[in-house]
């Protein structure tokens, strides 16, 4: 166990610190979070305090005077500069004056800003003073622009934190063996071939399901029903855009140890979508829909002992969480994952949730975070519960 000072710095890769925190106390360790003011306008300090399991009001400085690493993740190039010059304008900089133990450094900016003189004259001046630079990695970066600025991911900061601490590597192994099948993303029905009936899901949902079922060690395979955001390295991956896809690719996976249906499955679909593109006139067009195939329930018909089924539940309604613990019974499934889709800060193409899980064994109440921290604690009663078979 090591004593880690956690710095987070403002950008969008502030939510995958998030993750960070996590993991590494996971592992054992005893993380401090020094979160600056522009990091908060990304996500909140509380929220880095509770998964460190620590409060606002905690005395910083015992930890500032004892700690055995300095990580920073994301580093702003701001941030990387104040560094490299020595100042202590913030409780994170001081706090990296006063600390004389290896400091590791995860930078996230735009390309541009990472590839200018200024950046790169900064950062060899922490090189040469023995700091070490993770990244940034090559990608799509939040402006939609590509080149080298991503904060490297959390599971291979949290690796290299073991390999220089000489510890295991954080959390792993968990889900070791483990065949998981997670479906994320909308479907599209055709109507014709090139329009379609969808839905606002984006699948970052079940993509950090993926991720993080991954670092625990699984064999992930991701259906992938029109995804908003990349696919996760490390996961097989199989398209299914349509329901009829969807229902063919999970059934013949129907034999795995966990599954995840976090996919928006459209309920109705067209019967068949008209040859070539329905040409404009000024009659009304009318389509009738059929109802599609229910996946989950054919799922839960078709489960095996020991396996652990999981359903997700989008609904804006008072009732929803009614409906969500009925449609878990109907539809043979242990867990449940009700969200609220009314509220635009959760939900549908937000980066953050907040959910209820739904088991046989009572209601968890998973506060309001990154997804993928809200991942975690889905996966985390999909442990409990394989441990109980
Ligand atoms: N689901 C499915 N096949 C369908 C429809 C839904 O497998 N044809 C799955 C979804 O992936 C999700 C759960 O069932 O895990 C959602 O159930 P559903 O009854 O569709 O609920 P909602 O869409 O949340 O609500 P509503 O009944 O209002 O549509």
């Amino acid at each position: 166990m090591a004593r880690i000072l956690l710095g987070v710095t403002g950008g969008i890769a502030a939510y995958k610190a998030c993750t960070l925190t996590r993991l590494l106390v996971r592992a054992g360790h005893d993380v401090y979070p020094l979160v600056t003011e522009a990091a908060e306008r990304f996500v909140r300090a509380e929220t880095f305090y509770a998964l460190a399991r620590k409060s606002r009001s905690d005395d910083p400085y015992p930890h500032l005077e004892r700690a055995d690493l300095l990580v920073v993740a994301p580093l702003t190039a701001n941030t990387l500069a104040r560094l490299a010059h020595g100042l202590a304008d913030d409780l994170l900089t001081e706090a990296a004056l006063a600390h004389a133990g290896p400091v590791l450094v995860a930078p996230a900016m735009n390309v541009r800003m990472w590839e200018h003189p200024a950046t790169q004259a900064n950062a060899l001046l922490l090189r040469d003073r023995g700091v070490e630079i993770i990244g940034p990695a090559e990608g799509e970066l939040a402006e939609g622009e590509v080149g080298a600025g991503r904060m490297v991911e959390p599971d291979a900061i949290g690796a290299r934190i073991a390999e220089l601490l000489g510890m295991p590597a954080a959390g792993a192994g968990s889900l070791e063996d483990r065949a998981v099948v997670i479906s994320a993303g909308g479907t599209r029905e055709p109507l014709d071939t090139v329009r379609f009936l969808g839905n606002r899901s984006s699948g970052r949902m079940g993509v950090a399901l993926a991720e993080e079922a991954r670092s625990r060690g699984a064999d992930v395979t991701l259906l992938a029903a029109n995804l908003a955001v990349d696919a996760p390295s490390g996961v097989t991956v199989i398209q299914t855009p349509t329901v009829a896809d969807l229902e063919r690719e999970a059934l013949a996976r129907a034999d795995a140890d966990v599954i995840v249906m976090a996919a928006a499955v459209a309920d109705y679909r067209p019967p068949s979508a008209l040859a070539g593109k329905r040409p404009k006139d000024a009659k009304p067009w009318t389509v009738e829909l059929e109802p599609t195939p229910d996946v989950l329930a054919a799922l839960g018909t078709a489960r095996r002992a020991g396996q652990v089924l999981v359903g997700f539940a989008a609904d804006g309604a008072e009732s929803g969480l009614a409906r969500a613990r009925e449609k878990r019974l109907a539809k043979g499934a242990d867990l449940f994952v009700f969200n609220d889709v009314s509220r635009a800060d959760i939900g549908f193409d937000a980066l953050e949730n907040e959910v209820i899980v739904l088991s046989e064994d009572g209601e968890l109440h998973v506060q309001k975070a990154p997804k993928r921290e809200v991942a975690a604690a889905v996966l985390d009663e999909v442990e409990r519960l394989l441990s109980k078979q």
